[in-house]
């Protein structure tokens, strides 16, 4: 029979694993075989599945109401969640808007900058700069904002106009020549120049701290002043997509922490909530809310801030605090490197090298004369030979870029678990590769 429902990323046809249960960091289809979920959903499960402390939220919240308006109406979880962001976000941070999804809140810092640029009578300069290989989702301005390998764009044109690309500091080998001082001073006067050529055009730029969908590579601490310094001295706003960074998910509670910046507005989704319900937040500073004080954004979907999803975030957020999670990330990253790299990394020539950020991980993977990155069609089979062997992960591929395997570690991972997984990795890759 033919299938009813056409899911992401997928033909038409497609079929996909049925679950029928989920727990901890378990999913089980509906035959009972048992997988290892090393993706956490598609990074938004850290808490695992079947959290009891959302779930008890859930229930209370669903006896008193689950939809308002909200044009008309607030809640109690709608105020705490946004009480709670601020505490854990920088102090310039002012407001919390909320939306359904991290493309949404991207298409919120979108108006934002663009309409501060006109409110500041600067509607001239409204464009965007946005790096290389970034993702930043999939509706027509986050998408427009996106350029992964590009080819994902073609034919779904026009985008956005006035977004701008500015180069990654990173060659194809950027892992090992990264940060000679040749090399730096050879990125930094590029970068310069771009920025320089970008003065009077741009109102905004848009970045992850830590590139996830392009394979887990952190953006070095110069290059995330520099564009700071340039934001700063031209009135641009700074905005830092945390969707998948945030919430401990690279070792701190979100990655611009490590750079010491206070960006001015910063978006959230994926962890939030734990992947409860559709929800992404999005913090915006002072200096932005001071010009609306008389405006309002026009910016709405009738589904914003609906109670139970903030109440499904509230219940994540006071975990991860009491729970401490940002150590826990940071010891099991460890521990999970460790391993790695004693059992798989000195055992495949292979494997190049493992990036990791706190429960973010990318295995480099190299043709067998190591001078290339892998075969696409190789590291696909290798994840669906990891999925057969009962772990759930994914793949990045980037042509002359990077070709890695990724997993987004749950932070409830059991230390027991992390030596289930690495056994099954070395079982599967010893079967393609060397
Ligand atoms: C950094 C980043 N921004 C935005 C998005 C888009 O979020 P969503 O898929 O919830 O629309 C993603 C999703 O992977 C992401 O990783």
């Amino acid at each position: 029979m033919s299938k009813s429902v056409w899911y992401p990323l997928s033909r038409p046809e497609e079929d996909k694993i049925k679950i029928g249960k989920a727990q901890g960091i378990h999913l089980y289809d509906t035959r009972n075989k048992e997988y290892i979920d090393a993706n956490s959903g598609l990074w938004n499960v850290p808490l695992g599945y079947s959290n009891e402390a959302i779930k008890a939220v859930l229930r209370e919240q669903v006896e008193k109401f689950s939809y308002v308006n909200p044009c008309e109406c607030e809640s109690e979880a709608s105020e705490e969640l946004g009480n709670l962001l601020k505490e854990i976000l920088h102090e310039d941070i002012d407001k919390i808007i909320y939306a359904c999804s991290g493309s949404e809140a991207i298409e919120v810092a979108i108006k934002l900058i663009r309409k501060y640029s006109d409110i500041k009578d600067k509607s001239n300069a409204n464009g965007i700069a946005v790096l290389q290989h970034s993702y930043h989702g999939s509706y027509y301005g986050s998408m427009s904002c996106s350029n992964y390998d590009g080819s994902e764009r073609k034919g779904y044109g026009p985008l956005l106009s006035g977004i701008y690309e500015l180069s990654l500091p990173f060659d194809k080998d950027y892992v090992t020549v990264c940060e000679t001082k040749e090399w730096r001073a050879e990125k930094e006067k590029k970068l310069e120049e771009e920025l320089a050529a970008l003065k009077g055009k741009i109102a905004g730029i848009i970045f992850e701290p830590i590139l996830g969908s392009a394979g887990v590579i952190r953006l070095p601490k110069w290059y995330v002043n520099k564009l700071v310094e340039f934001a700063r001295k031209n009135d641009v706003i700074i905005v830092c997509d945390e969707i998948a960074t945030g919430f401990c998910r690279s070792g701190s509670m979100f990655a611009y922490e490590k750079y010491g910046i206070r960006p001015d507005i910063i978006t959230m989704s994926k962890g939030i909530n734990n992947g409860t319900l559709p929800l992404a937040a999005i913090g915006v500073s002072k200096k932005i809310t001071k010009e609306f004080s008389d405006k309002f954004l026009f910016h709405l979907s009738t589904q914003n801030a609906n109670a139970l999803c903030c109440a499904s975030a509230v219940a994540t957020i006071k975990e991860l605090i009491d729970g401490k999670y940002v150590n826990t990330v940071q010891e099991k990253s460890q521990l999970f490197r460790k391993k790695f790299d004693d059992e798989i990394g000195k055992t495949f020539s292979q494997v190049y090298n493992l990036r990791s950020e706190g429960m973010m991980f990318a295995v480099e993977l190299r043709s067998k004369d190591n001078d290339e990155t892998l075969a696409f069609y190789d590291l696909l089979k290798i994840v669906e030979l990891i999925k057969k062997n009962g772990v759930i992960t994914e793949w990045s591929s980037i042509e002359d870029f990077s070709t890695c395997l990724v997993m987004f570690l749950p932070y409830i991972i059991t230390d027991n678990e992390i030596d289930e997984i690495i056994q099954k990795l070395k079982k599967s890759l010893q079967k393609i590769i060397n």
